[in-house]
């Protein structure tokens, strides 16, 4: 990539230009650091790269842990000449977010999320088209059913088709990874498109393949660097093949959508798609609301949805298996639960709250897993002043999820595999505040209720029918729980036998 820089006939506009932006960032930082207001601290920048030198951007998180030990809770980092605000810890996160929800609220749109949809859908929006659209979502995922009967009903259905992909396998070793995103998947497409896909249907499989490829991409070191440095983007193959993979994503999405319009009929409502023509057209022609119903906030949202309802649920649910795998004992406890309290009935959410140790259980995969570990970055919507330090406007934070949930003045044992995190002494579920994977406040995870109905329901169906076992060969000592990092951290690539129980 360098050569080809080098080798271009405007390398000296090229090094003008760097010059000219070296200058601005001296003027820039000066002026920050000189005002009358106490900025947050932070390790001392080189001119145009920052800091980019001082951290590990294969694990940044892991990084801005270790500096907010030096730095305190509320500090500055730049990468190039981006100037980012990091909030470690539990007890300044959730002020931040949960105390001041309007000014810490905006979501920061970085160059790769504004090339992924230009400001429109959900995630990667703000301002009165984000607040209806999350407002939509949010109503439409309640009706279709979050935290009701219909969602469970689904759940419970895919439940069996994964169970019964799993015995075709019969006790052999097999990689998680497949089948159980298309389970996920299969849920938010219910919601979304108002059906379920065959495992070996091609569109679900491209879109899942697709989903996995551009999340793990974007939080791929030169994906960090585009963010800082965006004229770089054509000449990375990772930007590339990002765009390659979201562009297939939204073809699939705009031939699903296309094909329900042809029967879309306003008095019966099939899916999230269809609730998104009626509420258009139930609203006045003068109605404010009116325009964020357009082309451009249907296909984002639901691409929103769809890759952040597939990739986490998913992931999340293969860390439990691989965690249950590396730790017998605590699989042989699950399932002595489930045995004394539900039996061999299909479990129901309502016996969540007779199961604590197996709650306990998933709400410890959480933790440990930490999937999106710095959150997504959001933005200040006005200045603020936030524990003494004084934020201007537009300042892009980051919520550090890690430091949150392995926070060592909240957790006993932060970095071990421990249940007992969500137990009192007779063994009884309890709820943490440093708990915060969905993180919190005005951008929370929307999908929350969805998401932790699919994993309570997809753990204890499969713990029900399955013993989880390394593969062959491999001791439970043997399986790595190093993630492999993208935008969210997933298992590392592994095998495991599922032996059928029943
Ligand atoms: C274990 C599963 C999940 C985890 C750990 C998770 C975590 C998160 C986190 C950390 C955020 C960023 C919040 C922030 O900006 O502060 C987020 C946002 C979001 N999540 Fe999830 N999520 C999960 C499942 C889901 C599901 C199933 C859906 C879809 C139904 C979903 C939809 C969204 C959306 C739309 C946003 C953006 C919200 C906004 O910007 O207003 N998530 N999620």
């Amino acid at each position: 990539m360098f050569e080809e820089l080098l080798q271009a006939p405007a390398l000296s506009s090229l090094l003008g230009l760097l010059a000219g932006l070296l200058v601005i960032h001296l003027l820039y930082s000066s002026l920050t650091f000189q005002g009358k207001h106490t900025h947050p601290p932070g390790p001392r920048c080189l001119p145009l790269l920052g800091n980019l030198l001082q951290v590990d951007l294969c694990r940044l998180d892991q990084s801005l842990f270790k500096l907010s030990k030096r730095y305190g809770p509320v500090f500055t980092l730049h990468l190039g000449l981006k100037k980012i605000v990091v909030l470690a810890g539990s007890k300044t996160v959730r002020q931040a977010l949960i105390n001041h929800p309007e000014e810490f609220g905006d979501r920061e749109i970085n160059p790769l999320f504004y090339d992924f949809s230009k400001g429109h859908g959900i995630v990667f929006s703000n301002g009165d088209s984000w607040k209806e659209m999350r407002r939509f979502a949010l109503t439409t995922l309640r009706d279709f059913g979050m935290g009701k009967r219909l969602s469970e009903e689904k759940i419970i259905e895919e439940c069996h088709y994964l169970t019964e992909e799993l015995e075709n396998h019969k006790g052999k070793a097999f990689n998680t990874k497949t089948p159980i995103s298309y389970a996920a998947s299969n849920i938010i497409s219910a919601i979304i498109f108002g059906k379920r896909f065959d495992y070996k249907d091609p569109v679900l499989r491209d879109m899942v393949k697709n989903d996995q490829e551009a999340i793990c991409l974007s939080g791929s070191p030169s994906i960090l660097i585009y963010n800082v440095f965006p004229w770089l983007g054509p000449w990375l193959q990772n930007w590339r093949d990002f765009m390659k993979a979201v562009e297939n994503i939204k073809q699939h999405v705009l031939q699903l959508t296309s094909s329900l319009k042809k029967t879309f009929n306003p008095d019966i409502c099939r899916c999230l798609v269809d609730a998104f023509w009626t509420r258009k057209l139930n609203l006045e022609e003068s109605d404010a609301q009116g325009m964020h119903y357009n082309e451009e906030n249907l296909v984002y949202s639901v691409m929103d949805l769809f890759g952040a309802g597939t990739d986490t649920t998913s992931n999340t649910l293969r860390w439990s298996l691989l965690l249950m795998a590396k730790y017998p004992q605590i699989q042989d406890r699950v399932q002595e639960e489930l045995s004394m309290v539900v039996g061999v009935r299909q479990v129901q959410m309502e016996d969540r709250k007779n199961l604590p140790y197996t709650d306990a259980v998933i709400h410890e995969t959480q933790r440990l897993a930490n999937i999106v570990p710095m959150s997504i970055t959001h933005s200040t919507s006005r200045d603020v002043t936030f524990q003494g330090y004084f934020i201007e406007k537009g300042t892009t934070v980051l919520p550090l999820l890690t430091s949150v949930l392995y926070d060592e003045s909240e957790w006993e044992t932060p970095n071990t595999f421990n249940p007992s995190h969500f137990l009192d002494e007779e063994g009884k579920f309890i709820r943490r505040d440093a708990f915060l994977p969905f993180s919190a406040g005005r951008r929370a995870c929307l999908g929350e209720g969805l998401a932790r109905m699919e994993l309570f329901l997809f753990f204890t169906h499969l713990l029900q029918h399955f013993r989880f076992t390394p593969a062959p060969g491999i001791s439970e000592d043997e399986l790595d729980l190093t993630p492999m990092v993208g935008f969210t951290l997933s298992p590392p690539p592994h095998q495991l036998c599922a032996v059928s129980r029943i």
